[in-house]
């Protein structure tokens, strides 16, 4: 029989996990669960014998997709596939797919609300600024930061975009500032929220003398990875500028320094928190359930990743 396994480490929320199985077992296939495991080796002994799988921020590494010796397809029920070994998946004729889209709203969410709550002093009694009037850069525009300038939008912020990607008319007309380049996307905003992947372009280019350009009180909105940022210019930053304040959903390597130095003037989430809503979960788990049986009844390959 066709198996396919669910391999969280943080796992989805319970409705989620009945959504992906009504759709797996709708198929006639079976489905395995694995959840909140600590240890590699349980994820190689449990993908031995599946035919799909999906994860999350899990590590599909050689080592995993190399004892998985039936997988045909692996989806990642969210947006960011720097997890999964592609070219392990290619060598394998493993079919590797995301699921854009279905987590972007909570995401989003999430980053409003950390730049709120860091406004606001943790909420700490004391006078804290309001968001309205102050412009914030959506660094990437895609499905998450289209819904981070909607929402700023409603709170009266001004918003610009770069994105080497998209034309400018289509952000323009979203009601967005599109601007040249990156330089002038962190000069001209108070708040950078960032939607970049980390691949070998992006790592460690959001450097020091880019987040310098960033005007006083300048709050960078880390809801990607933590990859993309180079820690020891930020670490440089935050002692020069003590104007500057980060907020990440991905605490950094670093996390220790900025709690021994920087109190106030950061906030980092204690576990990756952006898609853990029971929505996305839901959005994520059932289409990557549906992308699962449709490649392996039809042979779609929408959303594939690798080559
Ligand atoms: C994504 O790339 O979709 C997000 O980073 C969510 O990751 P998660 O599924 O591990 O929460």
């Amino acid at each position: 029989m066709t198996k396919v396994l669910i391999a969280t480490d943080k796992p989805f929320a319970p409705a989620a996990v009945n959504a992906i199985r009504e759709v797996v077992e709708g198929a006639g296939y079976e489905l395995a669960l694995l959840e909140s495991y600590t240890d590699k080796a349980e994820l190689i002994a449990a993908v031995a014998d599946v035919d799909g799988m999906i994860i999350r921020s899990d590590k599909a590494t050689r080592e995993v997709l190399e004892a998985a010796k039936n997988l045909k397809v692996i989806v990642r029920a969210g947006a960011g596939y720097d997890n999964i070994d592609l070219e392990a998946c290619t060598e394998k004729g493993i079919v590797a797919m995301n699921t854009p889209g279905q987590n972007s709203n909570a995401v989003a969410e999430l980053a409003l609300g950390m730049m709120v709550f860091l406004a606001r002093k943790g909420y700490n009694g004391k006078a804290g600024v309001e968001l309205r009037g102050k412009n914030i850069g959506i660094h990437a525009y895609g499905n998450v930061g289209k819904h981070v300038a909607n929402i700023a939008k409603g709170f009266g912020m001004t918003v610009y975009a770069f994105d080497p990607f998209v034309a400018k008319e289509a952000i323009e007309a979203d009601g967005v500032k599109a601007v040249d380049t990156v330089e002038e996307l962190y000069s001209t905003c108070h708040y950078v929220s960032l939607h970049i992947p980390a691949n070998d372009k992006t790592k460690k280019s959001i450097n020091y003398d880019l987040l310098n350009k960033m005007p006083e009180g300048g709050i960078l909105v880390n809801t990607a990875r933590k990859e993309v940022i180079d820690e020891e210019g930020m670490l440089k930053l935050m002692a020069d500028r003590n104007d500057f304040a980060y907020i990440s959903d991905i605490a950094p390597d670093c996390k220790d320094e900025f709690a021994a130095k920087y109190e106030g003037r950061f906030f980092f989430t204690p576990k990756k928190m952006g898609a853990q809503t029971a929505e996305a979960n839901i959005n994520a788990g059932i289409a990557g359930a549906n992308q699962i049986v449709n490649l392996i009844e039809k042979g779609d390959e929408t959303f594939r990743v690798n080559k």
